[in-house]
């Protein structure tokens, strides 16, 4: 439990437990559910945590407000690592009151059979007073579901935001940012949105403007610290991922089946590294611990304009690692990027070819027809030292 202001207690969790959250994206640096009471003359608890937690939730309501009942619980999102607890919440606070949108009902009642007595419905613009202060709410569709909203606090600039502004990793226990804070977080809060997020662009662009309005002074995420110092760098890097910008570099993703394609992988590396050409490298095939596959290589594709992709031949087709990521790409519908294949093959190359044709259904810039060669990787096969020289 942390305070956060005269009203405000932060009462979420930290997960180092959970392998793949969502059941697909890495968690090397654990995440948070991040859960919050507004106490005044009445007592709002926003959103809940994941399940599992039950004991140590409870027992931050009670550290923050001992006893006292709480009034309301506000689901400003459905998705069950913040909503899971709602039953268990229900059963302990037999005078809870639910405040959702319309949208919501249908998803408590399939979830958790939620009755219709406990829920007050609430609209864009609806507020609710809680003595000295009064919760506002408003929708943000698709960030990065249909029924998700935000709750605005006025009296304190407080954006109870959702997943929005959200990151991975684990927050620590002052929660509340400093100015060290964004770029320790950098890199995973592009990787969250990448991953979480990075298909619904237009939206997040609709959900910033109509809270541009706001003067925010403290945003509460569902993931990740409380920006109050960071929060025009944090809202920046939302508004240019969300138009998927990104800056000149190239983002290389391979899987390889007995190195050959690995090899062509890495001499590209090195002849970039010796260009000064910003770069990552990201292996599918994950063959060292640590690597984040198709979740790291999403991180980087929302940061260099250039993807360079290898893969092998496979049953006369693509390696299916790097289909997996092909087709994440397509489901963002990232755009605006150029595109060159690579890859190794041994009595017929499909791959390139194949990779190319997927790049050009997303409109991407392809830069030449690829480097499709036969068994063992060699330079004099495969000149990376040329590609590098075209990626410049
Ligand atoms: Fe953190 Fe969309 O749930």
């Amino acid at each position: 439990m942390k305070k956060i202001s005269d009203r405000i207690y932060y009462i979420g969790v930290n997960d180092f437990d959970k392998v793949l959250f969502e059941g697909l994206w890495p968690l090397p640096y654990g995440v948070s559910y991040n859960s919050y009471l507004v106490v005044d003359e009445k007592v709002a608890l926003i959103d809940t945590v994941e399940a599992g937690f039950e004991e140590e939730f409870l027992a931050n309501v009670h550290e923050a407000i001992g006893e006292r009942a709480i009034d309301y619980l506000v689901v400003n999102h459905m998705e069950p690592d913040h909503s899971s607890l709602i039953a268990y919440m229900l059963e302990k606070y037999p005078s809870l009151q639910i405040v959702a949108n319309a949208k919501t009902v249908p998803m408590l009642q399939g979830y958790y059979g939620t009755s219709q007595e406990r829920i007050r419905v609430m609209k864009e613009g609806d507020s609710l007073c809680l003595g000295s202060c009064s919760l506002s709410f408003h929708m943000i569709p698709m960030v990065h579901w249909p029924e998700t909203m935000v709750t605005w606090l006025a009296e304190e600039g407080t954006l109870f935001a959702g997943d929005a502004f959200g990151t991975f990793k684990a927050v620590d226990e002052e929660v509340i940012d400093n100015e060290d804070t964004f770029e320790e977080y950098r890199d995973e809060m592009i990787r969250y949105y990448s991953n979480i997020v990075g298909k619904y662009g237009t939206p997040v662009q609709a959900a910033l403007k109509k809270l541009s309005g706001l003067e925010i002074k403290r945003i509460c995420s569902t993931h990740g610290p409380v920006w109050e110092t960071s929060i025009p760098q944090v809202v920046a890097l939302y508004d240019k991922m969300s138009r998927y910008e990104v800056e000149r570099g190239v983002c290389i993703v391979y899987g390889s089946m007995y190195g050959n394609t690995a090899a062509a992988a890495d001499a590209l590396a090195m002849e970039l590294e010796a260009r000064g050409i910003p770069y990552a490298i990201h292996d599918l095939a994950c063959n060292n611990a640590g690597e984040l596959g198709v979740s790291g290589a999403l991180r980087d594709v929302f940061k260099y304009d250039t993807i360079v992709v290898g893969s092998p031949t496979y049953n006369n087709g693509i390696f299916p690692p790097v289909e997996t990521f092909m087709k994440a790409l397509q489901a963002r519908l990232i755009k605006g990027r150029r595109f060159f294949a690579f890859g190794s093959y041994t009595w017929s190359g499909a791959s390139v070819s194949l990779l190319n044709a997927m790049a050009e259904s997303m409109g991407y810039d392809i830069l030449g027809a690829g480097l499709s060669f036969p068994q063992a990787y060699t330079r004099e096969k495969c000149d990376m030292s040329a590609v590098a020289d075209m990626l410049a």
